[in-house]
């Protein structure tokens, strides 16, 4: 075969697409190099590259791989509610995969954090589907205009890590799609990852790799994706099965090829099956091409490390600046106390482990810029009981400093990729040492490193400022120090609810589950979903963050642009000396609805950055799907007509304004049986008219009258049509034969 053919299935012996169909080692595509078809690299992922160095003989070393910058894991980038960033980020991991020479890089992973205790909650986006997928889709768009793959991982349903190779999530479907479901289907639809990557987990009863559901209904048949799905590490367990479901590539191989001939040959996977999953490969290998043809090509580490430190600026929140005591002046005597801030946690544990280009830490910061502060390191990072001299080192240390930066958080130890958290609460040491500095000095700043949610509750009253920090990636040190300095304004906002204690979270009653599955019972009350339904207390709500300006939210104005949509305008102020930017949110609050609905949910948001005094117009176009809930009877999305009011805000629980608008409803109707109600025949466009005439018959005495009193009428609207003898006695069989024959008449 000529260098310049572009090869398919076509060109294949049966061997040879069977061989495609898995890899060729941990970290490599299975070639067929005589047919031009290379065995590229496709590894780790997802918020920078880690290439083993062991890897091309295909071994694995969590922690040794070629230097590659560490960018904030997603718990910091979703943060930042910036997918332009998000999309620079992308770009740039894309030019380091094309001087490593991988093909694909694998993330990111847009899991839901259900529960604030799942071990992956650092490189996982949010509890919210709508800002999960729209800044992780800044990933793969950034990535692939590159010419390099992404792997958006890991579908579907992948909350947890306790018995995560075997456990069956069982979910309903509306939870499937309207929770768990829709940051995959919003990056498949707009930006088409090269690959997929299938969780380990079951989804209710059915091993991903090997659910024809999930990998070729929904994902191929509905939502239109176009490239091909790999398993998670170790995923597959029958791989006759997995092709069938529509699983193309296995990872890493189980040197089984043969089995896929065979199965080929006794019928159990049909020829076209076979062809359609290899020519995937075929496909992937033939985008892959061109980047992987730029030989020498060297990625500016320089410029890349800036990218990672904008990208940790805006990934920090700034929860609690009383007495504005952020930002301080260099100038003052601070007191630096922490392990932290001289050994930073940047970045989270496992499979996403990775080289770091440079590294600076906060301390180094401070030295590079000549800001003289005490430091004490407070405590050890390891799980063990505080060491008393530490202690008393660091509360000696804030003793008269103008302002006590204080670095807590979660050390590896107590975070990672294999196993979920236990407890929410940072290390008990930390908090006992918290509260003996600020016995001693209460201008304390709590600066916190983790990579999911921890409890701020039993010690927040201590701290006047608290910034959430984050997993901040290599650069965290200097951009650390640019917002702790007022260089930059904080603007990140939670892309996770702050809740008071564990057990409030919706989804405890059922975690991590028993007997190999978990119920996921919370349905579609994930996060601020339950908390705002149910009026539940949060030290901080989804979506909030300060800033070291002020903004003005004002002149909102919602219109209805169709049937079924709507678009809210809204003027944003900031009406402070401090350039900085705000997040306006949009969320969308649905009137009464036949199903249980959560208070409203995010259906769009735009970051701006404002110069002090300035104000700009910010537009938000809301599609149907925004109003519509995933109806299990109907099958399908539902739109129900009515008042839906459009909430403008800067968090969930901080909305300036809201607006209303009245949609027509996508006018679905089931069909009515003997088995639907009276009371919905009497509401349907069809039945209603139908139970008019028969009305009309009681009056003429051709059928019976019906009760016209309250309560036999509330009775009534509840009953299916086939029960009306109970009320009626004998007359009410012809009122349902009556009912049912004119409906006949008309209704398809
Ligand atoms: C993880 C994936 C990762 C893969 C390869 C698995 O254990 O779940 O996220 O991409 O290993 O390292």
């Amino acid at each position: 075969m000529s260098e310049n053919t572009i090869p398919s299935v076509n060109d294949l012996t049966l061997e040879e697409k069977a061989s495609l169909t898995s890899g060729g080692d941990a970290w490599h595509l299975q070639g067929v190099e005589d047919k031009g078809i290379p065995g590229y690299m496709i590894t780790d992922g997802p918020h920078g590259l880690r290439k083993s160095l062991a890897s091309e003989t295909g071994a694995t070393d969590l922690n040794d791989s070629v230097p590659a910058t560490c960018f904030p894991p997603a718990a910091g980038l979703a943060s930042s509610w910036n997918p332009e960033l998000i999309h620079q980020v992308g770009e740039a991991m894309a030019e380091e995969c094309i001087q490593e020479k991988v093909a694909v890089i694998l993330g990111p992973g847009v899991n839901i954090k259900r529960n604030p205790l799942g071990g992956r909650c650092f490189e996982y986006w949010s509890e919210d589907p709508y800002l999960a997928g729209h800044t992780a889709v800044g990933i793969v768009s950034g990535v692939q205009s590159k010419g390099v793959g992404t792997s958006l991982k890991h579908f579907a349903v992948n909350n947890q890590e306790t018995d995560r190779l075997r456990i069956s999530a069982n979910v309903s479907q509306r939870a499937l799609r309207e929770i768990y479901f829709p940051a995959f289907e919003h990056i498949v639809k707009t930006a088409q990852p090269w690959t997929i990557m299938c969780a380990y987990n079951q989804i209710n009863g059915v091993h991903a790799s090997q659910n024809h559901w999930l990998l070729t209904e929904v994902l191929r048949d509905e939502w239109g994706f176009e490239g091909i799905v790999m398993s998670d590490w170790g995923a597959v367990h029958d791989r006759a099965a997995a092709l069938n479901a529509g699983l193309n590539l296995e990872m890493p191989p189980s040197f089984t090829d043969d089995t896929i001939v065979y199965a080929a040959r006794e019928g159990r996977i049909a020829p076209e099956q076979l062809d359609q999953m290899a020519q995937g490969m075929v496909d992937l290998a033939n985008k892959s091409r061109a980047a992987m043809s730029i030989d020498g090509y060297r990625f500016d580490v320089d410029a890349h490390h800036e990218v990672a430190r904008q990208a940790a600026i805006e990934s920090m929140v700034l929860l609690k600046n009383d007495d504005a005591i952020l930002p301080l002046n260099p100038a003052a005597n601070i007191a630096v106390i922490g392990e932290f801030a001289r050994t930073p946690r940047y970045q989270g544990g496992g499979s996403s482990h990775i080289t770091p280009t440079k590294m600076t830490s906060f301390l180094d910061t401070l030295a590079e810029r000549g800001v003289a502060a005490s430091f004490a390191p407070g405590f050890t990072l390891d799980l063990n009981e505080q060491d008393p001299a530490l202690a008393s080192e660091a509360v000696e240390t804030a003793k008269g400093a103008d302002a006590v930066l204080m670095f807590l958080g979660l050390p590896e130890a107590a975070e990672s990729e294999g196993f979920d958290r236990e407890t929410l609460d940072i290390p008990a040491k930390q908090v006992a040492l918290l509260e003996a500095v600020v016995a001693e000095n209460p201008n304390v700043v709590v600066v916190l490193s983790n990579g999911s949610v921890v409890t701020v509750h039993p010690w927040a009253n201590n701290a006047k400022g608290i910034l959430e920090s984050w997993l901040l990636g290599q650069a965290g040190g200097g951009a650390l120090a640019d917002v702790i300095f007022g260089e930059v304004s904080p603007s990140g906002k939670l892309a996770q609810s702050v809740p008071m204690d564990i057990n409030d979270d919706p989804s405890m009653l059922n975690w991590p589950g028993e007997e190999g599955h978990v119920d996921y019972g919370e349905g579609v009350f994930v996060g601020y979903r339950y908390y705002d339904t149910y009026g539940k207390a949060v030290d901080y709500p989804f979506g909030f963050g300060l800033s070291y300006a002020s903004f003005e939210l004002s002149d909102v104005a919602v219109s209805k642009t169709g049937a079924n949509t709507a678009s809210v305008s809204v003027k944003v102020t900031n009406t402070s000396d401090v350039d900085a930017a705000e997040t306006v949110q949009v969320y969308v609050a649905p009137g009464k609805a036949e199903v249980a609905r959560p208070k409203h949910e995010l259906k769009g948001f735009k970051k701006v950055f404002l110069k002090a005094g300035e104000s700009a117009s910010v537009t938000i176009d809301l599609d149907e799907r925004a109003f519509a809930y995933w109806s299990e009877r109907f099958n399908d999305w539902h739109v129900e007509a009515g008042e839906y009011a459009i909430e403008v805000g800067t968090s969930s629980r901080d909305i300036a304004a809201t607006g209303v608008v009245v949609l027509d409803g996508d006018g679905k109707a089931l069909p009515l049986t003997e088995w639907s109600t009276f009371g919905e025949w009497h509401s349907d466009p069809i039945g209603g008219p139908i139970v008019e005439a028969m009305r009309a018959k009681g009056e003429t005495g051709e059928l019976a009258k019906l009760p016209d009193n309250d309560m036999m009428t509330m009775f009534l609207n509840s009953m299916p049509i086939n029960s009306l003898t109970t009320l009626l006695g004998e007359p009410g069989k012809a009122i349902t034969n009556f009912l049912l024959d004119e409906y006949a008449k008309v209704a398809k």
